[in-house]
């Protein structure tokens, strides 16, 4: 094994295509990732909208090719903007992934309550994943992702079911808007990386579309939030970025997970509510604690 990968994961230095290239067609049960935004990020250079769609369209046509039968695309994603207009980029993709024959099983809105402060519109605070699937097979494993219910203990009063529970005790489906706080400065996963997306939103789509051992990819790796995920969870992950220094400290934070020293925000964990005793989470903690040699960097983002 080389020095990019070993028994579970494989992270190299590379850009995406070429990265794809070698790997074989529908080996991917899931494709998961935060493209760029085309907005002037340090890792990007602005060009025409145009233009940024041809080359989305060039990678995802790749990932289609490498994603199984029973597999899915979640292409997470925000605005670009242009002089103060706002263009959403799932509304603009959309057609990129219909026209390769992908179907749309949901639009999750992923709300989160830190960002910029817009003086001239509202302020951004949702970005969307698209998740299509290849085909109408698909894996969805709707049992890993529960949430607890509302009235856990709730039962039927009357006709044929009374005294039975009303609702599935494993607990219900999560729905299409999922509430996970942004990787700001304050939060435990938090690198240098100026837009990392959370790894608990990553973990809830692995757990839902993958099976055991199955492989996934992100082709914009970033700092390796989906790698981690899928090591959480006893898959494959691959990923890979253009730039060295993300790509390092995802492996340093692959290394700190399997050390048992590497924190994220647990799955179930409420989001904080100052209204409420400890903000309304169980023991104290603070989100700013990590254990992880990961730098930490002040960088404000807005997507
Ligand atoms: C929105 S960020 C993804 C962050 C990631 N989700 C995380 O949690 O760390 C997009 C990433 O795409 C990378 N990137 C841009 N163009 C690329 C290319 N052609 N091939 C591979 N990675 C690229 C950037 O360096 C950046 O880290």
């Amino acid at each position: 094994m080389s020095g990019h990968e070993d028994r579970r994961v494989v992270m190299k230095c590379d850009d995406n295509l070429a990265f794809m290239r070698p790997l074989s067609d529908e080996s991917f049960q899931l494709v998961v990732t935060s493209p760029p935004y085309n907005i002037g990020k340090t890792y990007e250079s602005r060009i025409t909208l145009d233009s940024y769609v041809e080359s989305q369209s060039r990678v995802i046509a790749e990932c289609v090719r490498l994603l199984h039968p029973r597999g899915s695309l979640c292409w997470q994603v925000g605005n670009h903007v242009q002089r103060g207009e706002i263009f959403p980029l799932d509304i603009v993709l959309y057609p990129v992934f219909q026209r390769l024959g992908l179907k749309l099983r949901n639009r999750i809105v992923w709300h989160f309550g830190h960002g910029l402060h817009c003086s001239k519109r509202l302020s951004g605070r949702y970005e969307t994943i698209l998740w299509f699937t290849k085909g109408d097979d698909y894996i969805f494993n709707l049992d890993a992702i529960r949430v607890p219910s509302k009235y856990p203990g709730k039962k039927y009063f009357k006709g044929p079911k009374a005294g039975q529970l009303s609702c599935n005790p494993l607990g219900k489906n999560p729905g299409d808007v999922w509430i996970f706080p942004n990787v700001k400065n304050n939060h435990v996963e938090k690198t240098i990386h100026p837009c990392q997306f959370p790894v608990e939103l990553v973990e809830r789509l692995v757990l839902a579309l993958t099976e055991p051992r199955g492989a996934v990819l992100d082709p914009y790796m970033g700092v390796g939030s989906t790698v981690i995920a899928t090591a959480k969870h006893g898959r494959v992950g691959y990923g890979c970025d253009i730039v060295k220094e993300y790509v390092d400290i995802a492996w340093r934070r692959m290394r700190a997970f399997r050390a048992g020293a590497l924190r994220t925000r647990p799955m179930h964990k409420p989001v904080y509510d100052p209204s409420k005793p400890n903000g309304g989470h169980q023991r104290p903690q603070r989100d700013s604690e990590s254990v992880t040699a990961v730098p930490l960097v002040a960088k404000a983002y807005d997507g």
